[in-house]
């Protein structure tokens, strides 16, 4: 990686794979979860802002896999704060689209070349004054502060909330567009009556006895001048959200959602990535990181 040719996702994989241990088989980043197969019902508030078909009033089936961010394929649950959860919406026509989130509002860093400067200073060989140097002096990861603050004790994957990070944006029928970013709030649950020995047992338990699992989707619309294409930076609080639908897990997946490629730049009609450029790498990211795993991103 030089400062003349931006950084190829082959550059940014092969720096995973040296800093971090990672399985020949597994996601280069998110290693280990555990996948469901869902219904999103729509609410229809969504309506004046897109004509995304998953956003109208009709149910979609869903996929859904909740992940430990670690590359290990054994990640310790507690020592891996960030959890992903990713949902795959699939369409009536055949088509998808993807909200590959996790459980902090923004991103360490601001460019893919700075997270994979990151990643390098984080090696198993750096000392930890080169690491955090690394973190207090790169200027595109002044971040760091705010997310460890947003890293609250978490109990399981079902009460976290998750954020896109990213902005998208949405077009309706006049083709306005609106630029948004996504959330999926979690609805209450009764407790369980089981202990379980993983967040993913527990989750399959909740599933298999029949408690329901909700969340809701929210979407935070932007006001003037809020900024579209830095992912280090919240929007203000107030701005206003919309209760896009409900989201409800149904049954284990057998497959583990294993051979499914989420990215996040999956979009249909009605919605449009932004100019987040982080955003826009974790697309051919995740499609090395599939290759190297022997998955087709396409299937
Ligand atoms: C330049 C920045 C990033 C890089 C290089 C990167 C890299 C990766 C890679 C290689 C995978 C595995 C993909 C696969 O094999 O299918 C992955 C998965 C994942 N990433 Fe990222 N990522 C980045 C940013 C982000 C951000 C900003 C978020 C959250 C908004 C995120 C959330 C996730 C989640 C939830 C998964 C698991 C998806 C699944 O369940 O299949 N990543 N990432």
């Amino acid at each position: 990686m030089n400062n003349q040719n931006p950084l190829t996702a082959k550059e940014a994989i092969d720096s995973i794979e040296s800093a971090v241990h990672t399985e020949s088989t597994l996601r280069r980043a998110h290693a280990t979860g555990v996948a469901f197969d869902a219904t999103f019902q729509p609410t229809g508030a969504a309506i004046p802002w897109s004509t995304a078909a998953h956003l109208q009033q009709t149910e979609v089936s869903a996929v859904v896999r909740f992940s430990h961010s670690s590359t290990s394929s054994k990640p310790n649950e507690r020592l891996n704060p960030v959890k992903g959860m990713a949902v795959r919406f699939q369409l009536a026509d055949g088509t998808f689209t993807n909200l590959t989130m996790v459980n902090v509002p923004i991103f360490i860093s601001k460019t893919p070349e700075a997270f994979i400067r990151l990643i390098q200073a984080f090696d198993s060989s750096s000392t930890w004054s080169q690491r955090i140097d690394a973190l207090i002096h790169d200027t595109e990861h002044k971040a760091f502060a705010s997310i460890l603050k947003e890293l609250k004790p978490f109990r399981n994957f079902e009460s976290l909330h998750y954020y896109s990070i990213h902005a998208y944006f949405l077009k309706n029928d006049d083709l306005e567009r609106q630029a948004v970013r996504f959330e999926w709030q979690p609805l209450p649950q009764n407790d369980l009556d089981t202990a379980s020995n993983s967040m993913e047992n527990e989750l399959i338990q909740r599933v298999q006895q029949g408690h329901p699992v909700r969340f809701r989707l929210l979407m935070q619309l932007a006001e003037q001048g809020d900024v579209t294409s830095d992912p280090t930076i919240a929007w203000p609080n107030d701005r206003k959200k919309i209760k896009a639908g409900i989201l409800t897990l149904n049954s284990l997946r057998s497959d583990n959602a294993e051979s499914l490629v989420f990215d996040p730049t999956v979009t249909i009609e009605g919605i449009e990535c932004s100019d987040d450029p982080v955003l826009l790498f974790r697309s051919a990211a995740y499609e090395e990181s599939a290759k190297r795993r022997g998955v087709n991103k396409d299937d």
